[in-house]
């Protein structure tokens, strides 16, 4: 009986390593099929688990219903399973270098739990050859174990979109790979039983992990054009939305916008790929510009502003500014790696009081994260509103809403151009 076979018949279980916004989703559908071990380190986010709670706040209690899963923080509980899924975060260091430690750590703890026969699938994003060249000797020297004889392995890279309701886990297709044809087999098989759009075989697990971060790392390039493009029209006088309005009506023209390129995913992923170039002896210049340029928007904006409050005869280090939205895209409780603290930073920089509220993020989180402290509700008599994040309840207000803020009066940044055409007696601006 092969692996699949014995998942099926609940002989042999999945383990899913790293239980936040891919780990957790993964093994509760998983958990719908077949038998599972849901493992994290972090104790406090297990018990949170067991009481059928979601710690990323994605899933309803709902999604717990019926699933045959048990949540732990004990290493040897991996013993109980045999076919073992790893999402752990692969977050990138202060010098923009990946750092591998979860992976590895994950990779160890795993390599410990392994047994003739089993199955390692990491779904982390990483560079191509990071599964093979880093995890494969880890896995092989904590288990004694021979790759490819005793055991296999596989990458299943991960599409999810939190806070998207529309492109669900099941709904989008998925890359496997396998590090043998056996293994692909046996991998898509089980994937197919939870991913209702299908699977798609790559040919290796190179190929996999590659597909994966192209996908980021060209939207990052292209939010990179948008953005230059921004700073160009806004020399120009003209709003760079209108532009591009103008040019989606041709049935090629590629629907990107500016924007802060924030999170654990777009922002990140590309630096992963240049780190495997540079190691290939390659210097990369159109990821890198493009990280150069996302990475600078929110300073970018930062200095738009000030320029504009002095054109208003605003004193700046008096001003008071709002900014709303911290976390890194909207509808998301995420903070990790939000540019709108970049705003904010420079903002400070220049000496404006900043305040900024979120009724998505954790206060708690963000003053750890950041040393921000959110401030429940708007306090009034602002010089300016900065609309950073496109909340949905940030996208049904009125200019009036905002003038209230102001006292009356006052400048209007919309980082994402929601109120184009909507403001008529603010000072508007928009990337
Ligand atoms: N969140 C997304 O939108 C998304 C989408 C696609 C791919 N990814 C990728 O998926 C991976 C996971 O990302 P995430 O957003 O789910 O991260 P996350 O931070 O939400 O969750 C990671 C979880 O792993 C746990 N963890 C950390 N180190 C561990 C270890 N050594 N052993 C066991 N558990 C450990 C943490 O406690 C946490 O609960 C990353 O590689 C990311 O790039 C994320």
């Amino acid at each position: 009986m092969n692996i699949y076979e014995k998942l099926l018949k609940r002989e042999a279980r999945i383990s899913v390593i790293g239980l936040g916004y891919v780990g957790l989703p993964i093994a509760l559908e998983f958990a719908g099929k077949v038998s599972v071990v849901g493992f994290d380190i972090n104790h406090e986010r297990v018990e949170m688990m067991k009481r059928r709670e979601d710690p990323s706040r994605e899933l309803d209690p709902s999604a717990f219903d019926g699933r045959d899963i048990e949540f732990t923080s004990n290493p040897e509980d991996l013993k109980k399973a045999h076919f073992h899924v790893v999402g752990v975060p692969t977050p990138i260091d202060h010098a923009n270098m990946p750092d591998l430690k979860p992976v590895i750590s994950a990779s160890e703890m795993v390599g410990r739990a392994l047994k003739k026969g089993d199955y390692v699938v990491y779904e982390s994003t990483v560079y191509p050859g990071a599964a093979e060249e880093e995890c494969v000797p880890i896995l092989e020297k904590e288990s004694g174990l021979t790759f490819g004889k005793d055991f296999k392995v596989g990458f299943s890279p991960e599409r999810i979109n939190p806070g998207d309701k529309v492109n669900t886990l099941t709904n989008t297709m998925k890359i496997v790979s396998g590090s043998d044809r056996e293994a692909l087999e046996n991998i898509a098989k089980t994937y197919e039983l939870i991913i209702q759009a299908g699977v798609h075989r790559a040919p290796t697990i190179k190929v996999a992990e590659a597909g994966k971060i192209i996908e980021n790392t060209q939207r990052d390039v292209n939010i990179a054009l948008m953005n230059e493009l921004s700073v160009i029209f806004n020399r120009m006088g003209i709003n760079t939305y209108d532009v591009l309005e103008a040019a989606g009506t041709k049935w090629n023209f590629l629907k990107f916008f500016p924007g802060l390129v924030g999170g654990h995913c777009i922002g990140v992923d590309p630096y992963y790929l240049t780190y495997k170039a540079k190691m290939l002896n390659y210097h990369p210049q159109i990821i890198d510009s493009g990280r150069y340029v996302n990475d600078a928007m929110g300073r970018y904006v930062a200095r738009e502003l000030v320029k504009m409050l002095i054109a208003e005869d605003i004193n700046v280090l008096r001003s008071r500014v709002l900014v709303m939205g911290i976390t890194f895209k909207e509808n998301v409780t995420d903070i990790r790696n939000s540019k709108v603290v970049d705003v904010i930073r420079e903002l400070e920089d220049y000496g404006v009081n900043v305040e900024a509220t979120d009724q998505w993020a954790c206060p708690k989180e963000v003053k750890q994260e950041y040393g921000i402290s959110l401030i429940d509700k708007p306090k009034g008599d602002y010089d300016a509103v900065v609309l950073a994040v496109a909340h949905n309840e940030y996208t049904q207000m009125t200019e009036d809403d905002f003038l209230k803020m102001c006292g009356g009066k006052g400048v209007f940044v919309d980082v994402k151009g929601l109120y184009r055409n909507k403001m008529k007696k603010m000072t508007y601006w928009s990337l």
